[in-house]
C-alpha cells in the first residue's frame, strides 16, 4: 500500500483475519466486556450474598435495569451495534429474573421516552404493591439498579434540583419498599462518577453493592458475569466515596461564579484531602483504592529498599480464599513534615497480580524514582520554583487501599534538603486568595500582578521558490529533500492555512489535519473518544463501545488498558481515520463535573499511567493519540470562559502531573489544549504552559491542537506554541475558519507549527 493511501483514497480495507472487519468485531467487544468485568468494584458483600448461585431467582428493581447507561454524552458518546442492559445481563448469565416486574419497568421506560424523557435521566417509577409482593413470593433476593447519566457541556447540581450524587425521592421510596420486604438486597450503581454510597453502606438491610460504572456495550453482561461469580470483581476505586457531596472540599466554590473556580483546596484533592485534614477521615465511606473480592488475599513479606535513587517495593500476595482472583497492591508514601505542607499519603506505585488460583502466591515488584516524592516549592520555603525533597524520613505504606495500607519498616532518610529540578515560575495565580494546608487551615495568598513569559521564535529562512517546481511531501518521505527544504517553499498564506484544520473526509465528523494537494500533503482525519471510536450514527459504521475511562482506570491494569488502545486504533485505521482524540485525563476534582466519566481518577499517577497505556496501545498501530484537555478543564459550565484559579504547585503536582507522566512514558503524537482559562490566561494561548512547561521542561516534541470552536485569539495561540486551530469552521460551524481569520503571525512563528504538523503526518501510515 502506498504511503498515506488510506488518507488519500479512503479505501475499504478491513484489518481482520481473512479480510473481516475489526470494527465492532467480536474480538474487540470481548476486550470491552473483559475491561468491564475487571473494572467492576465490589463495595459491600455481607453474609456471603455474592456471588449468586447459578440459576438463582432475582427480582430486579429500578428503571436503570432497562435504561442502562453505557457511557456518557457529547463527544464522548459512541455508536455501537447494540447495548446489553442489566436485565439482559442477568438473563444471559443464567439468573432467573422475575419477569412481571422487569416487564413493568420496560413499559415505564418506553412510556417515559415517548413523553420526551431523556436517556439515563428518567424519573424512577412507583412500583405497585402487588408487584412487590409477587416478586417477594418469587424470590428473597432483590437487585436495585440505580443509573446516572452526565455529559459534556453541563455539570451536575449539588442543590437537589438535578439529583446526581444523592438518590431522588422516588429512588429512596423504591429502596425503602424493597428493603422492607426482601431479606437480601443487592445494589448496582450504573454511574459515570462518584455518587452517594452511604445509603447502602449504613443500611443493614442492604447486603451487597457493586459499582458497575458505565460499562460500554456489554456492560450489562459484565454485571451478570460478576454477580454470578463467573468473574471475580477485581476493580478498585480510583476516587474517594465521601458521605456527602458537601464533604468534598471542591463543592463549596464549584458554583460560586460562572467566570472562575478557585482551587483553594490546593494539592489536597481526593484522598490527599480526606486522609490528611484532621476530622476528614470519618467523612469517607469507601476510601481511594478500595474494592472487595470473592476471595481473600494476604499481602505479606513487604520489602522496601532504596538503591540508585530509586525505591523498590516487593510483596507476596497469597490467595487464601476459595476462588481465583486478582489483587491490586498499592504503595503510598508520606513525606516528612517540613516547611512545605504535604498530604499524609500519596500513591507512588501499584501493581495488579495475575489471576491467582486458591493457595497461589505471586511476588509483585514495583519501583519508582525517589524524585517522584518531591514537592514543588512555589513560595520559596525551601527553594523557590524547584521540585524539592525536604530533609527527614520518608515512610511507605503498602496495602489494598489508602486506608488499609500498612506502614513498611523501611524509611528513606535525607539529612538535608535536596533540589530535584529547578524550574521557573510559570502559570502562577494572580488572585487565588487563600490555599489549604495539611492542618485544615487556609493561609492567605496575596494578589500579584504577573508579567507572563513570551518565547520569541528562532529566525527562519524566507520563502524560496524551488527550481524545477514544487516539491511534494513524498520527496521528504523518500529522502530527496529535508523537511526544512520543503518548508522553505511554502508561502505565509500556505503556512497559515496549514495551521488550521481541514474539512472532513470519509466517515470523519471532527475534521482533520494537513491537506494541501498542491504539495502532496494528505489529510489526516480525527475521531473522538475516549470510550471507543466515535463515528456518527448516520454513517452506518457501528464501532465498539468500551467502558468509560473511570472504569478502565478501576481495572488498575495498564496492560489491559493498552489493549483497549490497540483495539480503538485498529478501528480508527480501518475507517481511514488517523488521529484519535483520546485519552482524556483531567483530574476528578469534583463529582459534579459533567465529564468525569471521560477521565480516570482524582489521582495523577493513576491518570498518567492509564493515559500512557492508551497512548502506547494506540500509537503501536501508527495512529496518533491525543491526550486532552490540557489543562484544568474540571468544570463544564461556561467552560470556554471559566478561569481555573490555582496555585502553581497544585497545577504541577496534581492537574498536569498526569500529562507529564503520559508525555514522559509514552510520547503522545498530539496534545489538545482545553477551552478554559488558567490563572487569567486561556489554556490554548498559554505560552508558559505549552512552550514553557510542556515543550520546555518535559521535552514534548509532538503537535499541539486546540479544542473545538474555542473563543481564543489565533495569533496568540500560535505565539504560545499551539500549532493547529480546530476545527476548520468558525463558531457558527458554517464559515470556514481560514477565510476569515485575522492571523498576524510571522513566518518564524508559523514554521515550527507546520514543521510539527508535517513531522506527525510523516510518522503516520
Ligand atoms: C470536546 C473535545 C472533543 C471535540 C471534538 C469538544 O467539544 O471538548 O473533547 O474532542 O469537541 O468533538
Amino acid at each position: 500500500m502506498e504511503k498515506w493511501a488510506r488518507m488519500k483514497y479512503q479505501p475499504c480495507i478491513p484489518l481482520g483475519k481473512d479480510r473481516s472487519c475489526v470494527t465492532g468485531s467480536k474480538e474487540h467487544i470481548a476486550v470491552s466486556r473483559r475491561a468491564a468485568c475487571e473494572g467492576t468494584v465490589l463495595l459491600k458483600n455481607e453474609k456471603g450474598t455474592l456471588p449468586l448461585a447459578p440459576g438463582s431467582r432475582v427480582a430486579l428493581f429500578g428503571m436503570g435495569q432497562i435504561d442502562y447507561v453505557k457511557g456518557g454524552g457529547g463527544s464522548g458518546d459512541v455508536y455501537c451495534e447494540y447495548v446489553k442492559n442489566i436485565y439482559d445481563g442477568l438473563r444471559e448469565s443464567g439468573l432467573s429474573v422475575y419477569e412481571p416486574l422487569s416487564e413493568f419497568y420496560r413499559e415505564r421506560v418506553a412510556e417515559a421516552y415517548k413523553k420526551g424523557g431523556l436517556y439515563g435521566r428518567l424519573r424512577e417509577a412507583d412500583v405497585p404493591k402487588e408487584l412487590i409482593s409477587g416478586a417477594r413470593a418469587f424470590t428473597d433476593t432483590a437487585i436495585i439498579a440505580v443509573c446516572r447519566f452526565s455529559g459534556e457541556n453541563w455539570d451536575r447540581k449539588a442543590d437537589g434540583s438535578d439529583p446526581y450524587f444523592e438518590l431522588s425521592a422516588e429512588e429512596k421510596k423504591t429502596v425503602d419498599a424493597v428493603c422492607a420486604d426482601f431479606p437480601k438486597v443487592i445494589v448496582l450503581l450504573n454511574t459515570g462518577a462518584m455518587i452517594d454510597t452511604s445509603w447502602f453502606a449504613d443500611n443493614g438491610n442492604i447486603s451487597a453493592a457493586l459499582m458497575i460504572w458505565q460499562g460500554g456495550m456489554e456492560g450489562g453482561l459484565a454485571a451478570g458475569d460478576v454477580l454470578t461469580g463467573r468473574e471475580d470483581p477485581s476493580g478498585r476505586l480510583t476516587d474517594t466515596c465521601a458521605r456527602s457531596i458537601s464533604d468534598y472540599p471542591s463543592t463549596a466554590g464549584f458554583y460560586e461564579s460562572p467566570d472562575f473556580v478557585k482551587y483553594t483546596e490546593d494539592v489536597f484533592v481526593g484522598y490527599r484531602y480526606f486522609e490528611t485534614v484532621p476530622g476528614m477521615k470519618e467523612k469517607v465511606v469507601y476510601p481511594f483504592g478500595y474494592g472487595l473480592s470473592y476471595t481473600r488475599f494476604e499481602i505479606k513479606n513487604v520489602r522496601v529498599s532504596a538503591a540508585d535513587e530509586r525505591i523498590t517495593v516487593t510483596a507476596d500476595v497469597e490467595n487464601r480464599g476459595e476462588r481465583p482472583g486478582r489483587e491490586v497492591v498499592q504503595v503510598y508514601f508520606k513525606a516528612p513534615e517540613g516547611r512545605i505542607t504535604k498530604p499524609a499519603r500519596a500513591l507512588c506505585a501499584f501493581k495488579k497480580t495475575k489471576k491467582l488460583a486458591p493457595g497461589e502466591t505471586e511476588t509483585v515488584e514495583m519501583s519508582f524514582p525517589v524524585s517522584d516524592m518531591a514537592s514543588y516549592d512555589d513560595t520559596g520555603a525551601v527553594r523557590r520554583s524547584a521540585y524539592v525533597l525536604e530533609a527527614g524520613e520518608y515512610s511507605f505504606f503498602v496495602g489494598r487501599n489508602v486506608r488499609d495500607a500498612a506502614e513498611a519498616g523501611f524509611k528513606y532518610a535525607l539529612s538535608e534538603n535536596v533540589t530535584v529540578r529547578v524550574c521557573e515560575e510559570l502559570c502562577a495565580p494572580e488572585r487565588l486568595g487563600r490555599r489549604l494546608t495539611a492542618s485544615g487551615e487556609y493561609i492567605s495568598v496575596p494578589d500579584v500582578k504577573r508579567v507572563r513569559r513570551t518565547y520569541p521564535p528562532a529566525p527562519v529562512p524566507g520563502q524560496k521558490e524551488r527550481e524545477g517546481g514544487r516539491a511534494l511531501l513524498s520527496d521528504v518521505w523518500e529522502g530527496r529533500l529535508t523537511l526544512d527544504g520543503f518548508l522553505e517553499q511554502l508561502s505565509l498564506e500556505e503556512l497559515r492555512r496549514l495551521t488550521v484544520a481541514c474539512g472532513p473526509r470519509g466517515v470523519a465528523n471532527t475534521d482533520g489535519l494537513g491537506d494541501m494537494k498542491e504539495y502532496g500533503i494528505p489529510a489526516a482525519m480525527t475521531a473522538d473518544g475516549p470510550a471507543g471510536i466515535r463515528i456518527k450514527r448516520q454513517v452506518g459504521v457501528a464501532t465498539t463501545a468500551f467502558p468509560i475511562a473511570t472504569m478502565l482506570a478501576c481495572t488498575w491494569d495498564p496492560e489491559l488498558v493498552e489493549r483497549v488502545g490497540v483495539c480503538c486504533a485498529r478501528e480508527a485505521k480501518e475507517n481511514n481515520l488517523s488521529v484519535w482524540l483520546a485519552p482524556a485525563l483531567n483530574i476528578h476534582r469534583s463529582p459534579l463535573c459533567g465529564r468525569n466519566f471521560e477521565y480516570y481518577s482524582e489521582d495523577p499517577l493513576v491518570s498518567g499511567r492509564m493515559a500512557a497505556a492508551i497512548v502506547r496501545g494506540v500509537q503501536s498501530q501508527n495512529i496518533a493519540a491525543t491526550p486532552k484537555h490540557f489543562a484544568c478543564n474540571n468544570k463544564e459550565t461556561n467552560r470556554k470562559e471559566s478561569d481555573s484559579v490555582l496555585s502553581e504547585r497544585a497545577l504541577r503536582e496534581i492537574y498536569i502531573r498526569g500529562f507529564e507522566i503520559c508525555v514522559r512514558e509514552s510520547a503522545p503524537d498530539v496534545i489538545m489544549t482545553s477551552y478554559n482559562i488558567i490563572n487569567g490566561v486561556r489554556a490554548s494561548e498559554n505560552a508558559e504552559l505549552i512552550t514553557g512547561i510542556l515543550r520546555g521542561e518535559w521535552g514534548y516534541r509532538g503537535l499541539v491542537i486546540t479544542d473545538w470552536w474555542n473563543t481564543a485569539d489565533r495569533t496568540a495561540e500560535v505565539k504560545a506554541g499551539n500549532d493547529i486551530r480546530m476545527p476548520s469552521t468558525m463558531n457558527d460551524r458554517k464559515t470556514p475558519f481560514v477565510d476569515v481569520v485575522e492571523n498576524k503571525n510571522t513566518r518564524a512563528e508559523l514554521v515550527p507549527c507546520v514543521r510539527r504538523l508535517l513531522e506527525l503526518i510523516l510518522r503516520l501510515d
